[in-house]
Formats: structure tokens, sequence, C-alpha cells
């Protein structure tokens, strides 16, 4: 993939996302760019994992970072927790595309305005304590290219553009180092279910759960890595 012209989209709930054109692609459902963000990676990741850990401290791995909507809903359900956010993303977008988004206004966090736009202008390859509970890196490189270090992830939002576009980036090399950074009991989350994602997810160690998906699509996929 190359970077490519990206352009503001409208989807189904009314909140925006973003094309990119050359892959003819969305960065979101376009049955609802926040309904998908909020059932996939908020409900069936983030609540589900704070909720079966033992501690108030919570690691997470994005694969793509895009738009920061999945770091914006975390940060907004982060109070009380302690946040360590990693994300990958090889084709950072323009601050001032994002601005046009008005996320913080479609998940009502305006007080996290300042917050959100530090998120994207801050430096790539270090992190950055954003609040007192949330400190983030943004790593720009190549999904292919991360080598995990082992046994620290609790959690993995696994949001690749779709395995129709980029097969490549859903390939049991990919979700190979996914499980290896994953501690035992830690899930890797998902919007595709299909079927030769889901075999090459069980090669590399994961076990499978099915659960309904936002509208627009059957299933969703929580894989866990067995304790
Ligand atoms: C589905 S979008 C991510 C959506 C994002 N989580 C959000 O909430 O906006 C997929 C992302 O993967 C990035 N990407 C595509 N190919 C990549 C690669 N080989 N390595 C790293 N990032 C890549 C794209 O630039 C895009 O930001």
């Amino acid at each position: 993939m190359r970077m490519s012209p990206v352009s503001i989209i409208t989807t189904s709930d009314a909140s925006k996302s973003l094309l990119h054109t050359g892959l003819n692609e969305s960065y979101h459902s376009y049955y609802g760019a926040l309904s998908e963000s909020q059932l996939v990676f908020l409900s069936y990741g983030f609540h589900y994992q704070a909720s079966q850990l033992q501690t108030k401290t919570i690691r997470i791995l994005e694969y793509g970072f895009g738009t920061g909507l999945n770091a914006l809903l975390v940060l907004k359900h982060s109070i009380g927790m302690q946040i360590y956010y990693t994300a990958l993303e090889l084709y950072p977008v323009n601050w001032e595309l994002i601005r046009q988004l008005h996320y913080t206004t479609a998940v009502e966090a305006e007080e996290f305005d300042a917050v959100f736009r530090e998120m994207h202008l801050s430096e790539w390859d270090q992190p950055v304590q954003l609040t007192p509970n949330f400190c983030l890196l943004k790593r720009k490189m190549d999904f292919k290219a991360f080598q995990a270090e082992p046994s620290h992830i609790d959690l993995i939002f696994f949001d690749a553009f779709s395995p129709d576009k980029q097969p490549e980036l859903w390939s049991e090399e990919v979700f190979g180092q996914a499980c290896q950074a994953l501690r035992k009991g830690g899930v890797l989350v998902t919007y595709s279910s299909k079927g030769w994602v889901k075999q090459n997810l069980r090669k590399c160690g994961f076990k499978i759960e099915r659960l309904p998906g936002p509208k627009g699509k059957r299933h969703v996929l929580r894989a866990v890595k067995p304790v």
C-alpha cells in the first residue's frame, strides 16, 4: 500500500470516517464508524479485558492508529486505570484532516479536545504521557516489521484495512508476532470474521470466540491466548 489521498465520509450512524481513495477502503464501517469502534474495540476489547484483570493497569497494542478513534474511546473510559497504549501506523494522517472529523464531539468527550490534538501532534517513536493515567507510544512502522517483546500486552486492537484489500497483513506471520506480544489470557479483537483469518489466528495458538457484530456485520472476533 502507498499513502494516497484520503477524503472525509459520513457513515450511517452520522459519525465521520476517512476513505483511502487508492484502496477504495474506509477506515471504519460504512454502517457506523463510532458504532463499530464502540462495540468491537471498546466493549469486546477494553471493557471485557478490564473486567478480567486483577490490576488497574492495562497494556494495549493497536494495529492501525489511523484517526485515533479507538485511542480516544479508551482515553474517555480510562478513569481509575493506568493505560499504556502502543499504536503501530505506517501512514500517519494529517491533523488538519482528523480535526474535521469532530471526534471529541461525536464521543461526547470535548474535555479531551487538547489531549486528542496532542495525541496526533506528539512525537512518533517515543512515549508521551498524555494525561496522568494515559501513556501513548506511536510507532511509525510496518505491521510486518513489528517484532514483539514477549508476553507484556493485555489487549490487541487489530484494526488493519480489510483482509480483502490487504491480505498480507492478516497473515500467520503478523498474527504470530501479535500472539507473542500478548501475555497468557491476553485478547485480540478484530472486526473481520473471515474463515481464513480465523484459521490463521488458530494456527498461531489463539482460541477464537465469535461475537455478534455491529450493524452490517454478522460476527466479529475475540481471539484469546490460552492460559
Ligand atoms: C482500518 S484503518 C485503522 C483505523 C483506526 N484504528 C482508526 O480508529 O481510525 C487501517 C490503518 O492501517 C494503516 N496501515 C496500512 N498498511 C499498513 C502497514 N503495512 N503497516 C502499518 N500500518 C498500516 C493505515 O494507514 C490505516 O491507518
